[in-house]
């Protein structure tokens, strides 16, 4: 969702400024502009659409002069999206130029306030509030009239603002923002991608807490303008990892690196025999008291958290229940301090499973997460935290993030199972070797590649895909199903495939297209039976099963066979052929890949 930079320096601004945008492309956005300081005026320059319009408008920023500005690509919240709605939007008087990221809860309230002292607004935004508020407290000193506007907001706000008197500021509050120190040159984004071009070294403003930022100097402060020490990390991400390296979209990129990504996330926390997890800080006392497991996210990590939960289940034995964010922050949870909260979250930033963590926390279950970018809202809220080691992930549709969140879910489980004393050696050791085992077996199941095309050429025509399985394939069904949706638009569901005759069975009619996961061996049988009562209704099959099985290929009509594995570790191969149909179908359509129309990268409100 929306993007902010911010850049102050001796370099001309708006072509950083641009660029920087361009990184945060991936989050979604329907509008973008740049506002810039230089002698005295602010110069804001924004439209509907693309950055690349806002590039030929400007010349790619040379028009615009100036060394210190902010910029913004917009995911419309309040207001349709056009130019005027789009940010930075400007006080009256010109002094303010601000750009917003968040919903500001009470901004009708400000609004009619602000009109009734004589105030004209321009936009339908929620942002165009904070511009004239900040007038209205602009007699004051610029840092003053920031602290008393940010004062008066309720909700989510990350604010970037610019004086015409040449002081930037950057304000956080529920939401996304990292400060980049440079030298003899300072910047803010909403994430490292923006930055790492320029710099690896980053401070992590907390909620509650804004920034000024001088050429030379960056100063943190607290709510009420007291300096606060940060301390400065350093990114391990590189620019290479944050482009496209040749592909035609990151997407595909992306599918490509998960053996890369795999093998960073399992590698490192298997020593001598052992899965090793001491990051999570939980001793074996605490772990031994855990008798509920409770899994929140969204998405692509709310299914993540649907395979982790058969695999906690089969071998750790303590009841897993897992849940959208969305739904369980307004549910009253039942946890207590015996429960183990596991929020799954690739971007760390988004605002229902922010909110459910609190909710729980409060209620004093145990937090953890599995995020993966570092120093983000999730990993600096829970308890305990083990990263994914993925990379930057930059396509909308998760890829590399959700195989990684499931091979670290995998681990937790044996580990847990382990310490619990309900897992013996010998599965233990055959376990661990198959872990082991997955970058080489992804590696394997991407090699299906031509052959996935191949079939996604026969199938891209279809308006609505069904896909069926049972236990952890039916986990995989409903990620699958949400690849296919989500970036090439055609109608997909997952069901169990024992539920079908309960009502989906209905819609089964000559030619429909199934996708059947019949990866999952001890319910293979059933599962035939059910490829069986479809295809005696008309159904189209394409099967997904393990090499060797050759009663799918004699029963499926196309079929998909991939490396075996351990039962409980099969998913994470099982995803591949489904992440490279879903890819192939949109290109065949002409989808959008990379940006689907409404859906955005990181989703920081409601
Ligand atoms: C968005 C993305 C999905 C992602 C979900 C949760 O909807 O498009 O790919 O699964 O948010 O995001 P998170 O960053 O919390 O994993």
């Amino acid at each position: 969702m929306c993007g902010i930079v911010g850049f102050t320096g001796s370099r001309q601004a708006a072509p950083i400024l641009l660029e920087g945008l361009k990184r945060l492309e991936y989050r979604g956005y329907d509008s973008a502009g740049v506002a810039v300081l230089d002698s005295g005026d602010i110069s804001v320059v924004k439209t509907r659409g693309m950055i690349k319009n806002l590039c030929e408008m400007t010349h790619d920023g040379a028009d615009v002069k100036g060394c210190i500005g902010v910029g913004h690509t917009r995911w419309a919240t309040h207001g349709v999206p056009n130019d005027v709605n789009a940010h930075p939007h400007l006080s009256n008087n010109g002094r303010f130029a601000v750009v917003h990221n968040g919903i500001i809860e009470n901004y009708a309230q400000l609004r009619e306030e602000l009109i009734s002292s004589g105030i004209k607004f321009k936009s339908d935004t929620d942002t165009e509030v904070v511009a004239h508020l900040l007038e209205y407290y602009g007699d004051e000193d610029a840092k003053v009239a920031v602290m008393k506007t940010a004062a008066r907001l309720k909700g989510s706000y990350v604010l970037g603002v610019l004086c015409n008197d040449g002081r930037l500021f950057a304000i956080r509050e529920s939401g996304p923002l990292i400060l980049g120190i440079g030298v003899g040159e300072n910047y803010f984004a909403s994430d490292v991608t923006a930055l790492i071009a320029h710099t690896k070294n980053v401070i992590y403003l907390d909620d509650g807490e804004f920034a000024e930022l001088t050429p030379d100097k960056i100063t943190v402060y607290d709510c009420t303008g007291s300096p606060v020490t940060k301390p400065v990390s350093r990114v391990v991400w590189d620019v290479e990892a944050a482009e496209k390296g040749g592909y035609e979209h990151f997407m595909l990129k992306e599918i490509m690196e998960q053996p890369r990504a795999l093998k960073a996330t399992i590698e490192p926390r298997i020593k001598d025999g052992r899965i090793v997890l001491e990051e999570l800080g939980l001793t074996d006392e605490e772990l031994r008291d855990v008798n509920k497991i409770v899994i929140t996210a969204c998405g692509s990590a709310s299914y993540a958290g649907q395979v982790g939960r058969y695999v906690i289940e089969e071998l750790c034995r303590i009841p897993t229940q897992v849940e959208v964010a969305s739904e369980l922050r307004y549910r009253g949870p039942i946890v207590d301090s015996h429960t183990l909260l596991i929020a799954v979250s690739q971007s760390g930033e988004t605002a229902d499973t922010i909110a459910a963590i609190r909710e729980c926390k409060e209620k004093g279950a145990r937090t953890m997460a599995i995020v993966n970018v570092v120093g983000s809202t999730i990993a600096k809220l829970v308890d305990h935290v083990v990263y994914t080691w993925a990379g930057p992930e930059v396509a909308v549709a998760t890829t590399k993030g959700y195989t990684t969140q499931v091979a670290i879910l995998d681990m937790l489980a044996i580990y847990l199972a382990d310490k619990l004393g309900r897992i013996d050696k010998e599965r233990y050791d055959q376990l661990l070797g198959d872990l082991q085992e997955i970058p080489s077996k992804i590696q394997r199941a991407i090699d299906l590649n031509t052959h996935v095309q191949y079939l996604a050429e026969r199938y891209y025509q279809n308006r609505a895909i069904y896909f069926i399985g049972r236990n952890l394939d039916y986990a995989s069904c409903m990620e699958g199903s949400l690849k296919l949706k989500e970036i090439s638009y055609i109608f997909a569901e997952a069901y169990p495939a024992g539920e079908l005759k309960h009502g989906t069975i209905a819609l089964i009619e000559s030619g429909s297209p199934v996708v059947a996961l019949a990866c999952y061996e001890r319910l293979f049988d059933k599962m035939v039976s059910n490829i069986e009562e479809i295809k005696a209704r008309g159904a189209k099959v394409l099967a997904v099963a393990l090499e060797g099985d050759k009663r799918i290929v004699s029963q499926a009509d196309d079929f998909i066979l991939i490396p075996r594995s351990d039962p409980l570790l099969v998913p994470i191969a099982e995803i591949i052929p489904l992440q490279l149909f879903a890819y192939y179908v949109a290109k065949a359509n002409g989808c959008d890949i990379d940006k689907p129309k409404n859906l955005a990268k990181s989703v920081t409100v409601e």
